[in-house]
């Protein structure tokens, strides 16, 4: 009997085969109601370009444009399967992508049988799912980056045969109705952008089979769900959803998960939970989840963790030893209270590693001696006055106050009536401080997830016209997936007007889906949040629109501070992935007060008077003070050698008249360039020795001081790839540093960069994000 039902099987199913076959060469018809179902569906999605002249099946057509290069999907395709008896053919799947359809959900798909996948991403439909979908077998519904509206409807608990739904950037509202729960087959669910309220419903505990579930930037209530059941699940995406903390022990189940993305939990604050046994972890964000204590153990076990992000919790004592966890890429610690010593595991690792220590408590003592583009050490120590301390930052104490500071960001030098807006072009980064000569720098922290890696990613440029005056500043924005902070120092204290400049410019207001974004985050100025859930584009009014927000400040400690930071709330989708983050076009400081007028101007009248008014005795007085001057400063400069000589110097004194015979009185031809501190010069000494001679320029007292700790400390370091330190030089206001001379451009690179402790051989090579992060299945987005 089995060989028998086996023979009769094997020969039908070559009958099959071959009449499969044959169909297909000829191209099979729909049926007349199908043909028909596509029609009332074109009209209702505001579908124009089917032509039904034409056989929806025959792939040649324009029914089923081929796949992209660059797309590995299909974007405008019909598909039929038309291996049924009768030269028959049924429509299977729908994929049509970016469209701007404006129509709405199209009702008449539940006239199409055999259909299994509709994907309508990135349209502009309204409306919401129509209940005739309920009694679909679709196995795919990808609706996302749409204006659908309103509840969910009760009846998607009907369409039990679905596996993959993504409902991600629309406006639906209110509770999510119980009845997901239903749907059992569901391996992916996003809800991701969208508004929904209310308590996570627990029939969603029934969905055991879940992988993949995104609830991100929703205002969901109560705590967060119990994911005791979902032992499956590979990614877990629960950013800015409105949930509150901490993380339920239960927890420690989700040993599958493989990228874990929870932040801005609200709530009591929380010791970091245990996440034994989860091995395969590659990615971990707990981010603004008020952890408290220290980093559990069980991070160590994740050996082929890569991407790690801690910030902005409570996290203290030392960082705990992952030294183990060896293909780490990045590590965000951003804004805890570690402290004690930078770990050298760390540090010590590639280079092309993204670590952000910023805003934390480190011993100052344990500042690695190699600065990179990917280390932020903005404000990670103790110390208050960070970046005269910090070795890699080269800020020279203030000389002289300022009472006002402007930057074009992300852009370059740009004038506004009769004011500069300093050029701030290359400052981004994912864990970058620069610090700029103008007495002003920025910090930049975070990775954008879901896409690929592009330095450009950090900046934006316009794509129409800028409404109202001052446009040249919104041509240009500053973006950050995570946190950057604008910061300005040698400020005089006082009260100051503090302008931020806005306007969105990547988004789109026309009836598209590049016009459903929203991009929302906080602002802090001086460390207190002064606007949470900013949105640019609702506050202006519209898309590239200026918005300029004045604000108060008081400028403490010669210093101001603003910080922009993404809280996980907004869309992250559109135009494309990865867009999202926080924009600046500009920032402008004006001191309220007049600065004192400096001493030369102070007025020739009363300096006449002065000085008919004593003209004998005010005579003597100043002969007296010239000599007293002069005497104080020959002081001063003997007290300072001796204190060069009392640092036991490995390095030699030299004297200016030296140093103007070997670079020929500072001659122009003999310049190398002009760094942060002053001018490099190329000199040759008598006895034949090249060297390269910078200049600083500092007047005051306390400057001096300061240049004398630093050959200190300098001529003490001794390292094969950093530039010997051959000695300097004091003479008057002249500060001079005496280099070795190096013939490839190392030196100069050394000197004028902002790090001149910097290793030669920095590999400035950025990491390349990989796969994580761009794992997004390819219906969902
Ligand atoms: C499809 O083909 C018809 C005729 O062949 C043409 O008129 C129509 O513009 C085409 N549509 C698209 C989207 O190419
Ligand atoms: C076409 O439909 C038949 C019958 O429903 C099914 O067995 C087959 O897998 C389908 N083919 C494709 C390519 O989906
Ligand atoms: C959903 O299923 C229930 C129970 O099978 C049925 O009563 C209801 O009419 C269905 N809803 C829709 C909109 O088809
Ligand atoms: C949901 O949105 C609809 C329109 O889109 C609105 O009428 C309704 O009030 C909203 N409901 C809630 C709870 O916000
Ligand atoms: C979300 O809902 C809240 C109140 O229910 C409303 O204030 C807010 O504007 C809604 N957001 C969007 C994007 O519709
Ligand atoms: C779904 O969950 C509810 C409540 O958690 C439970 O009562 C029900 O039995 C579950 N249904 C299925 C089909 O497992
Ligand atoms: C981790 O896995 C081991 C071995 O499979 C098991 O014995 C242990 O109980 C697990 N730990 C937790 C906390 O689940
Ligand atoms: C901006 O202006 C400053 C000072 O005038 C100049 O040093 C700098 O090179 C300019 N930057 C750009 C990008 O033009
Ligand atoms: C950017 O804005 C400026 C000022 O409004 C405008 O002149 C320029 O054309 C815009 N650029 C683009 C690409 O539209
Ligand atoms: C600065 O402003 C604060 C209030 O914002 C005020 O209390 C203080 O007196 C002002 N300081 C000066 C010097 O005007
Ligand atoms: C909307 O604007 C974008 C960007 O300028 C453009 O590519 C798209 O074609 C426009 N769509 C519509 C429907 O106007
Ligand atoms: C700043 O302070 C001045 C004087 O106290 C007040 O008139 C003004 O409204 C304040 N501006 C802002 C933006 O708060």
């Amino acid at each position: 009997m089995p060989t028998i039902f086996n023979f009769f099987l094997i020969f039908f199913t070559i009958v099959i085969c071959f009449t499969a076959g044959n169909i297909e060469a000829q191209t099979g018809q729909l049926p007349k109601d199908e043909v028909e179902a596509l029609r009332e569906i074109a009209a209702q999605l505001g579908k124009k370009d089917w032509d039904f002249k034409l056989n929806p099946c025959d792939g040649n057509s324009n029914w089923s444009t081929p796949k992209r290069k660059d797309m590995p999907l299909y974007i405008n395709t019909l598909e039929c399967n038309c291996t049924f008896p009768d030269n028959l053919c049924h429509v299977e799947n729908i994929f049509l992508r970016g469209q701007d359809l404006s129509g709405v959900l199209p009702a008449s798909l539940a006239k199409l049988p055999y259909l299994k996948i509709i994907d309508l991403n990135r349209n502009y439909l309204s409306g919401t799912i129509p209940p005739e979908w309920a009694s679909t077998k679709l196995e795919l519904m990808a609706i996302s980056n749409n204006r659908l509206s309103g509840h969910v409807p009760e009846y998607i608990g009907n369409m039990t045969s679905l596996v993959r739904l993504s409902l991600e950037t629309n406006l639906f509202n209110g509770s999510l109705p119980a009845e997901v729960g239903n749907l059992v087959n569901l391996q992916m669910l996003n809800l991701k952008a969208n508004n929904f309220t209310g308590e996570w419903p627990v029939e969603l505990n029934n969905l055991t089979k879940l992988t993949e579930l995104r609830i991100s930037s929703n205002s969901f209530v109560g705590k967060l769900p119990n994911f005791e059941s979902w032992k499956n699940l590979q990614m877990l995406e629960v950013e800015g959803s409105g949930f509150e903390g901490p993380l339920p022990p239960s927890f420690s189940v989700l040993t599958s998960l493989e990228e874990l993305r929870i932040s801005d939990l609200n709530g009591v604050a929380s010791e970091f939970p245990s996440l034994t046994n989860m091995t395969r972890m590659s990615a971990l964000v707990l981010r603004s989840c008020n952890i408290h204590g220290n980093i559990h153990d069980s991070v160590a076990e994740m050996v082929i963790l890569r991407f790690l992000d801690l910030s902005f919790n409570k996290l203290e004592g030392g960082i705990a030893n992952l030294e183990g966890v060896t293909k780490m890429e990045a590590t965000y610690l951003t804004g805890n209270d570690f402290v004690g010593r930078i770990p050298d595991w760390l540090t010590s690792r590639d280079t092309r590693n993204v670590i952000d220590l910023s805003y934390n408590k480190f011993d100052e003592s344990s500042e690695p001696s190699t600065c990179r583009d990917n280390l932020n050490l903005f404000r990670s120590f103790k110390v208050e006055n960070f970046v005269e301390s910090g070795k890699c930052f080269s800020a020279s104490p203030c000389s002289e106050d300022k009472y006002s500071l402007h930057i074009n960001c992300g852009g370059g030098n740009v004038t506004v009536g009769d004011t500069t807006y300093i050029a701030d072009e290359d400052s981004a980064g994912a864990a970058k401080f620069v610090y700029w000569k103008g007495n002003w720098g920025t910090s930049s922290t975070g990775h954008f997830w879901d896409t690929d890696v592009s330095l450009n990613d950090h900046k934006a440029k316009n794509v129409s016209a800028i409404k109202g005056d001052e446009s040249q500043l919104y041509m240009t924005a500053h973006l950050s997936p995570l946190s950057m902070t604008y910061f300005g120092r040698c400020l005089a204290n006082g009260n100051y007007t503090l302008t931020l400049h806005f306007a969105e410019i990547v988004y789109r207001d026309n009836q598209s889906f590049q016009s459903l974004g929203r991009r929302i985050f906080d602002v802090y100025v001086q460390d207190k949040l002064k606007f949470k859930d900013f949105d640019i584009e609702r506050l202006a009014g519209g898309v590239d629109k200026a918005l300029k927000e004045k604000f108060n400040v008081t400028v403490k400690d010669k210093t101001l501070q603003v910080r922009f930071q993404y809280a996980g709330k907004g869309t992250t989708s559109i135009p494309s992935r990865g867009n999202y983050g926080p924009l600046v076009s500009a920032i402008s400081l004006e001191a309220n007060f007049k600065p004192p007028p400096p001493q030369e101007t102070s007025s020739n009248q009363k300096k006449k008077i002065l000085i008919v008014a004593g003209a004998v005795t005010s005579s003597l007085a100043i002969v007296l003070m010239i000599f007293f001057v002069a005497w104080k400063k020959r002081r001063n400069r003997k007290l300072m050698e001796q204190e060069l000589r009392g640092l036991d110097l490995q390095t030699g004194i030299f004297t200016f008249r030296q140093i103007k015979a070997a670079t020929s009185n500072f001659d122009a031809a003999n310049k190398l360039g002009e760094g942060g501190f002053g001018s490099v010069y190329k000199g040759t000494l008598a006895d034949g020795t090249i060297i390269a001679v910078k200049q600083l320029s500092s007047k005051s007292r306390q400057g001096n001081r300061e240049f004398v700790n630093e050959i200190g400390m300098m001529s003490g370091l001794h390292h094969p790839n950093l530039v010997r330190l051959y000695g300097c030089c004091v003479d008057r206001n002249q500060l001079l540093l005496v280099y070795e001379y190096m013939e490839n451009n190392n030196l100069s690179h050394l000197l004028f960069g902002k790090c001149y402790f910097s290793i030669l051989d920095f590999d400035m090579l950025y990491l390349s994000r990989g796969s994580i992060g761009s794992r997004l299945s390819i219906f969902t987005g």
